[in-house]
C-alpha cells in the first residue's frame, strides 16, 4: 500500500514513522509511505502556503493553490481516498483504519493555521477525519496517527501478532481483556488462576467475561454496536447491564 502525507512539515515524520512496526512494514516493502512539502507547490519565492481570511478575523487559512496541485502532481487512482484531518471531521474508527488499509493508495491532508479553505474539502478531499474531540497545532500528529492504525492492519505487518488483531480493542467491538505475563506473583498481586490451568476454553470465557466486564465499566457505549452472544447478554444481565 501506498500513503501519501502532504504537509508544510515533513521533518515531523521520519522518526514515528521509522521505529516499531511501521518501519519494519516499510522495509519489507509492506507499505510505502511518501511525505511531501507543501511548500513544493506554492506559488512565490517565500513558499507561502497561507493567506488571511476573506470576511476579516485573527488567523491565517491555508490557500487551496498548493494543496490541489500537490495532489493533482501525485496522479492518484480514479476513486482514491484523500482525507483531511481536521478537528471538524468524523471521529476516526477502528472501522475507518480497516476500510482505508484495503485501498491500494491513500492520501493525507494536514491543515495547518486557522483552517483550511473550503474548497480543499468541497473539491477535492474525499473526507474528513477527526482522531478526537480536542484541537491539535495541525493535522500531523493526526496524519501520523491513521497511518499507524492503518499499516498494522496489513497483512504480514505484525508477524507472529497476526491473531491479535483478533482480540484488538475495538476489533470485537470490545475492549480488550486483561493481560498478564511472568512474574505469576508481583507485589501481592498474583495472576488470576484460570490463565495458569491450561484450560483454554475456561481461559477463552474468563477473557470474553472480562471483555464483557471492563467495556460495560469503561465503555459502556460500545455495547450497543457489539456483537454479543446470548451467552454474552447473559453475563452482562448478571453485571448490572440493562439493555437500552
Ligand atoms: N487537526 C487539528 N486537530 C485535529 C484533530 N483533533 N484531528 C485531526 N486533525 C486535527
Amino acid at each position: 500500500m501506498r500513503l501519501h502525507i502532504v504537509t508544510i512539515f515533513p521533518e515531523m515524520f521520519p522518526a514515528p514513522l521509522g521505529a516499531g512496526i511501521v518501519g519494519r512494514a516499510q522495509e519489507a516493502g509492506l507499505a510505502a509511505v511518501h511525505v511531501h512539502d507543501l511548500r513544493d507547490f506554492a506559488h512565490d519565492r517565500r513558499r507561502t502556503t497561507d493567506d488571511s481570511p476573506f470576511g476579516g478575523g485573527p488567523g491565517m487559512v491555508m490557500r487551496p493553490e498548493p494543496l490541489y496541485e500537490a495532489v493533482e502532481s501525485l496522479q492518484l487512482p480514479e476513486g482514491s481516498p484523500v482525507v483531511a484531518l481536521t478537528p471538524q471531521g468524523a471521529p476516526f474508527r477502528q472501522a475507518d483504519a480497516e476500510r482505508l488499509a484495503a485501498e491500494p493508495v491513500v492520501t493525507l491532508l494536514c491543515g495547518r493555521y486557522d483552517g483550511v479553505d473550503e474548497r480543499v474539502v468541497a473539491g477535492l478531499a474525499t473526507e474528513r477525519l477527526s482522531i478526537g474531540d480536542y484541537v491539535l497545532t495541525g493535522g500531523e500528529l493526526a496524519a501520523m496517527v491513521v497511518v499507524d492504525a492503518v499499516v498494522r492492519l496489513l497483512p504480514g505487518a505484525l508477524g507472529h501478532a497476526e491473531e491479535a488483531i483478533a482480540d484488538d480493542s475495538f476489533t470485537s467491538g470490545l475492549l480488550q481483556y486483561p493481560q498478564y505475563t511472568r512474574p505469576a506473583d508481583y507485589r501481592g498481586m498474583s495472576v488470576p488462576e484460570v490463565l495458569l490451568s491450561g484450560d483454554h476454553a475456561a481461559i477463552d470465557r474468563w477473557r470474553r467475561n472480562q471483555a464483557l466486564r471492563r467495556t460495560l465499566e469503561l465503555r459502556p457505549d460500545l455495547l450497543a454496536q457489539a456483537t454479543l452472544s446470548d451467552e454474552d447478554r447473559k453475563e452482562l444481565r448478571r453485571l448490572g447491564w440493562s439493555e437500552n
